[in-house]
């Protein structure tokens, strides 16, 4: 029964622990389900959860209990890092939903029962978390969601006698996946295909925050027709994402151009043939954005525009283009727009986040929102039709993944604490230990019922 804590004020300081097995959470309240985490995964986006935690209330999701031994019950000092993936019910007061079900969703990354109090939403099988300390979050974290909507496998203990159409190789991969991308692949669609293109059934463009902040997003903003996109962080799975939606575009709404700066310029290019070898794509290395191949590639295409998705860029990676772009004569009068989606794959320290949050003002960055933009997309489309289409969408993109990650493996990893653990993924994440070519997924508990 092992915790994993996060500092609040410096999320590379970490621990874990064992809670004794007399550590009992009593009796469970009404509509309210206990779960048991059980595969989660562990990536930057967990780190922005912790970088971001006070602010935007992700703390919030799995407080620190009393009954942990102090100091890691302070909850204005330590917090629980929450990631995405899968629980097994084990308990429950919702008719619904019988123990072993499977819930998706964002998790603790502990392997103690948790409780969590669930009320029915539109489609059958989906949820939303209504405990009074999770209310101030935004929607996306406070979504839950019954496997046989986002997976075939329905429950783990059905693994041991497997679904005779599945495998044990192809349930547990389509498990990890899902950990990895289910959530993660959606802020890359929603880039692609509503805030750079009019999506026909929400019919106005969407701003990157979503539209309920009322901020300007026109037409012409959406408007790639004489733009070129530069993806910075070209391997982070959220650019992977967006990749593969913006290289099937319909040439009428496709941009003049797309350059992935990566670390994985290699696979990405493969990629990028493996979409649609004629659209005009390339991936670098960081080392050559000023090279005099990569500024001619964009003075040949004679953008207005040029779009920038800040998404995981390494080190000085988006000053350098800026840079090379003013300098080029050529270049130096396109309306540049920076999309602020991520942050390196590391820990900031708290003068490296105020200086990010400067950075957007002076560069007049527009912020962007996966649940913003999911909000105002249910808005328009009704939560069925919404969803439904997602889970089509979700089933192609994993059917295709060996043509959008051609490099990437699944890393599996065990537990919280010990040098395969959760604790030590943390470590790894934070001194950005992370390999592009890499998708860490942890199975929480000690004797899975699917090992
Ligand atoms: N605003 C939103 O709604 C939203 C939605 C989704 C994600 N995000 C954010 O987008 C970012 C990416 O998230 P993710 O989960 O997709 O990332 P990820 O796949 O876990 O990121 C791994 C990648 O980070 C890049 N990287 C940058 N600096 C690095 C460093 N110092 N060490 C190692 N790798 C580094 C590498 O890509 P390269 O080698 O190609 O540089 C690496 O492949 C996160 O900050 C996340 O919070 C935001």
């Amino acid at each position: 029964m092992e915790v994993h804590v996060v500092s609040k004020q410096d999320i590379s300081q970490h621990a874990s622990f064992s809670l004794p097995a007399s550590a009992t959470l009593g009796e469970l309240g009404p509509s309210s389900v206990r779960i048991r985490p059980q595969i989660v995964s562990l990536g930057a986006n967990n780190l922005s959860y912790a970088m971001l935690g006070t602010a935007l209330k992700w703390w919030d999701l799995y407080p620190v209990q009393e009954n942990y031994p102090a100091p890691y019950n302070d909850n204005s000092k330590w917090g629980i890092a929450p990631a995405w993936g899968f629980s097994t019910v084990v308990e429950s007061t919702i008719p619904e939903i019988a123990p072993e079900t499977l819930l998706y969703g964002i998790w603790p990354t502990t392997a103690v029962l948790t409780d969590m109090q669930l009320e029915k939403t539109t489609p059958q099988g989906h949820w939303i978390e209504t405990s009074p300390h999770r209310q101030t979050l935004m929607s996306l974290y406070n979504h839950y969601v019954e496997s046989p909507r986002s997976n075939p496998v329905c429950s783990l203990s059905s693994l041991s006698n497997y679904p005779s159409a599945v495998s044990p190789e192809e349930a547990l991969s389509q498990l990890a996946w899902s950990s990895v991308f289910r959530t993660l692949w959606t802020c890359g669609y929603y880039l692609s295909e509503h805030v750079f293109q009019v999506h026909p059934d929400i019919k106005t463009p969407v701003h990157p925050l979503g539209n309920q902040f009322q901020l300007p997003w026109s037409e012409s903003d959406a408007d790639l027709s004489s733009a070129v996109v530069v993806s910075l962080g070209g391997s982070t799975k959220t650019a992977r994402t967006f990749a593969y939606f913006l290289e099937r575009k319909e040439k009428t709404v496709a941009p003049l151009g797309f350059l992935q700066v990566t670390s994985a310029s290699v696979a990405l290019s493969e990629a990028t043939k493996a979409a649609n070898p004629s659209f005009p794509s390339k991936a670098i290395e960081y080392a050559d954005i000023e090279s005099d191949e990569t500024v001619e590639w964009l003075r040949q295409l004679n953008p207005s525009k040029i779009i920038v998705l800040e998404i995981g860029v390494r080190g000085d990676g988006l000053d350098r283009l800026l840079d090379s772009i003013k300098q080029n004569t050529a270049l130096q009068f396109a309306n540049v727009v920076i999309i602020k989606i991520g942050s390196p794959t590391k820990a900031l320290s708290a003068e490296e986040l105020i200086a990010a949050g400067q950075e957007i003002e002076q560069l007049g960055k527009v912020r962007c929102n996966t649940s913003g933009m999911q909000d105002t997309a249910i808005e328009a489309m009704g939560a069925e039709t919404f969803f439904n289409s997602m889970d089509v969408k979700w089933e192609k993109l994993y059917h295709d993944r060996k043509l959008w990650a051609p490099d990437l493996k699944i890393r599996w990893s065990h537990g919280i604490s010990g040098s395969d653990g959760i604790e030590s993924g943390w470590t790894k994440i934070c001194h950005g230990e992370v390999l592009a070519n890499e998708a860490s997924v942890y199975q929480l508990q000690e004797t899975p019922p699917y090992a």
